[in-house]
Parts: structure tokens; C-alpha cells; sequence
């Protein structure tokens, strides 16, 4: 019995689950639940970062709080307050302030704890030309040590106004002329202001782009992809920017929605180490399938696999209609949630899906899992799987007649 509860004690930090950063796939919090804080963005207290974003089923701002910002702890809906898209946390004042999106107004929630109790502070059209907007951004200009609130203004121009002192919304410092843009974000690097907004294609993602400035009273410069167009930013949509400030480097972290077709329960999220090259003014993402930010030091790091499991294989329809697939045999699990990374490319994105069977439970489309999925040729998921050699994970094709898929093997983490 002795030994038994012992075991049970070692397995629980392992519980905790995700090490990494994956961007697209599924993430979990410290309970085992899929993380539900969409057009959001991350604030630092001291040593503790706190993500504010929307609940996918009724936009009600949900917090979660973090040390390493792998790990994320749920504290809950902030408010009863609904239909609030991409809420923002900002501290003009002595009280702690939400500004999202309600019904194309500027609504704001104020509490007086940094955790829950933001009730209806105001709902106003922006000033000074009173627009419509939609997609609320924030930036805390370090220079200044003022607040700004970032829109899409009648849902075409970036605009830039000032949160005053008291928490009401100030005067327009600048705004972007230069077409339609919307889900702005701003950071500032070494004297320079950038501002990555994407271009309007609803919940399908775009080339997002980043303009710049020396001051934030514009005017705005540029227009540059921040990946390769053709990448559509990784499938995201760009929220926030986040700075660390490292004793190593400053890390500037993009982040951004994988939205699902209808911004629903299946967005999941993409965040990437930023580039910046404040003398060129190019802002660049760095892709990686897998990473982690040293929040001390800024640094930033890629896991090694500790097992890989090889495989050649071309999938594709049989010509009986029977679906293609491959078993991975005595693979090493932990009992608890563990990243798998699978490695494969598909020769048609749209062609079809890759699915898993993990010791005979139900298939389970890698795409529900990983966003990127058919995308990036490494695809981390995070799967729970029995302690010990004698896992069996079948990886299949299905599609249309043309398509395939190409697996060389799988990575354990
Ligand atoms: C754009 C916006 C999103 C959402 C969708 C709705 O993508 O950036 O926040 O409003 O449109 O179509």
C-alpha cells in the first residue's frame, strides 16, 4: 500500500502537463481543461504573467495566471458581463480595468482587485469622431507609462486613443490610414513603435503586417508581411505583444488566434519569438513547433526529443476505399499527458485529414488536436497514453483519392 501511494505522489507534478509552447495545438491548464481566453492578451505583476481573453461559448473574459507561460492556473470569468469580445487588462489608476469590444462599442470593466469583480464602468463610442469600431488591442507605452486602447474603426482604420487617468478614453494619438486592418497590437524596441495588425477576411487568417513609427503619434510606415505570406501568419490572427525583458535579451512574443471557422470552441492559439530588427524595421516570426521563453533571462529554447520512432511511409487510399495506415508499436508513455510529435507532410492541404488511434480508443483527427496539423511538417499534440512500453498508436489517412500523406516517424518529449 506504502509503495503504492508513493508512486501516486511522483506522478502528480507530471499532471501539470504542457512544457512547451506549441503553437496551434491544444492547450491545457493546471486542471486538465482546454485553455478559453481567445483575442486576448498578457499582462506581468512581478514575477506572475496574467492572460485575459474571451470565453469562446458566450465572451465572458476569463484570466488565467502563469510563471512561465507554459503552465497556466484558471481564476475563473472576471464578470458577469457577456458578448465582450477580446477583452484587455490595463492599469491607468489605482483599479484594474478590462476593455474589450460590445456590440461594435468600446466597453470598459473596472474592478478593484487585479481577480474578478470588473463590473460596467463605461460604454461609449470612440472619441473624438464617435466611430463603430471593433477589436480592441492595448498598449502599455513604456515610455510614457500611459495606456493606450487600440481599434479597428469602423472597422477599417487603426486607431490609437489614449486611456486617460481616470479610465475614460482619451484623445486619438495616431491612426493607420493606409487600408483596412483590424486585431491590432503594438510593442516598442530600442525607440521604435511597431503595430501588427491583419487585413479583414473574418476568421480566415491573412498575411498579418506590421507598420512602424518613432512615435506614437505616427505617422505609420510600412506594410510588410510578418511571415511568409503564403504561411498566412502560421494560421493566426494577431492580439497581442508581449516584451520580456530578460537580464539575457528582450524576447518580443507575437500572439495570435488560430480562430476555428466560426471563432468557436476549437480556436486555439499561436504564439512565436518575434525577430525585430529596429534599424531594417522588419519584424519577422520565428517559427518553431515547439519552444520555450526564460522568463528571467529572455531566452529561447526547442526541446530535443528523448525518443523518436521511424517510419517511411506514403499513405493514401487504397484502391479497396480502405483507409491507409501505420501502427507504432511499444511506445513509451508517462500515464500522464505527454507531447507526441508527429512528422509528416501531406501533398494536398485540403485534400484530406490524418487521424490517431491510441490503443484502441476512438480515431481522433490530429486537426481537432493541432491546428497546424497538414501544415508544418512537425505536429505536436498532447496525448495521454499508459505508463510504460506497450502503447500502440495507429496513424492513418483519409481523403480524397489524390491525397497523401508522408510520415516519417513520431517524437516523444
Ligand atoms: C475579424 C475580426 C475578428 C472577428 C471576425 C468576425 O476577423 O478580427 O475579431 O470579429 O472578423 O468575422
Amino acid at each position: 500500500m506504502l509503495s503504492y501511494l508513493c508512486l501516486c505522489i511522483f506522478m502528480v507534478p507530471l499532471a501539470l502537463g504542457a512544457s512547451w509552447i506549441a503553437p496551434g495545438a491544444v492547450w491545457y491548464d493546471t486542471d486538465g481543461k482546454k485553455i478559453n481566453a481567445h483575442g486576448g492578451g498578457v499582462v506581468q505583476r512581478e514575477s506572475t504573467f496574467y492572460w485575459v481573453g474571451h470565453s469562446a461559448e458566450n465572451e465572458t473574459p476569463m484570466m488565467y495566471s502563469s510563471t512561465d507561460l507554459i503552465n497556466w492556473k484558471n481564476l475563473g470569468a472576471q464578470s458577469t458581463v457577456s458578448a465582450m469580445w477580446r477583452p484587455k487588462l490595463a492599469k491607468p489608476n489605482g483599479s484594474f480595468w478590462l476593455f474589450g469590444q460590445q456590440d461594435r462599442y468600446s466597453l470598459s470593466l473596472k474592478s478593484s482587485q487585479l481577480t474578478g469583480g470588473y463590473a460596467q464602468s463605461a460604454k461609449v463610442y470612440i472619441p473624438p469622431s464617435s466611430y463603430s469600431y471593433s477589436d480592441t488591442g492595448m498598449f502599455h507605452d513604456p515610455v510614457s507609462d500611459t495606456w493606450y486602447l487600440l481599434t479597428s474603426a469602423d472597422h477599417n482604420t487603426v486607431q490609437i486613443n489614449k486611456i486617460n487617468t481616470d479610465g475614460t478614453l482619451g484623445s486619438r494619438a495616431s491612426s493607420l490610414t493606409a487600408g483596412a486592418y483590424e486585431a491590432p497590437g503594438l510593442f516598442y524596441a530600442n525607440g521604435v513603435y511597431f503595430l501588427i495588425c491583419s487585413g479583414k477576411t473574418g476568421w480566415r487568417a491573412n498575411p498579418n503586417k506590421v507598420f512602424w513609427a518613432t512615435s506614437l503619434a505616427g505617422p505609420w510606415t510600412g506594410g510588410t508581411d510578418i511571415a511568409p505570406s503564403g504561411e498566412n501568419t502560421y494560421g493566426s490572427q494577431n492580439t497581442f505583444e508581449l516584451t520580456i525583458s530578460g537580464s539575457q535579451k528582450t524576447t518580443y512574443i507575437f500572439m495570435g488566434d488560430a480562430w476555428d471557422s466560426k471563432g468557436g470552441v476549437s480556436s486555439n492559439y499561436v504564439w512565436l519569438p518575434m525577430t525585430v530588427d529596429t534599424s531594417a524595421k522588419k519584424v519577422t516570426l520565428d517559427y518553431h513547433a515547439m519552444w520555450a521563453v526564460d522568463v528571467k533571462t529572455g531566452a529561447i529554447s526547442s526541446p530535443k526529443a528523448d525518443k523518436r520512432y521511424e517510419a517511411n511511409h506514403v499513405l493514401s487510399k487504397r484502391t479497396d476505399g480502405g483507409s491507409s495506415e501505420i501502427t507504432f508499436r511499444n511506445v513509451t508513455g508517462t500515464g500522464a499527458m505527454q507531447w507526441l510529435a508527429f512528422d509528416y507532410t501531406v501533398n494536398k492541404r485540403d485534400g484530406g485529414e490524418a487521424y490517431i488511434i491510441v490503443n484502441n480508443e476512438p480515431p481522433v483527427n490530429i486537426s481537432s488536436l493541432n491546428s497546424r496539423a497538414g501544415y508544418h511538417h512537425v505536429v505536436p499534440v498532447q496525448l495521454r497514453l499508459e505508463a510504460g512500453e506497450d502503447n500502440t498508436i495507429v496513424f492513418g489517412s483519409m481523403g480524397q483519392d489524390d491525397f497523401e500523406i508522408a510520415i516519417t516517424g513520431i517524437e516523444s518529449f
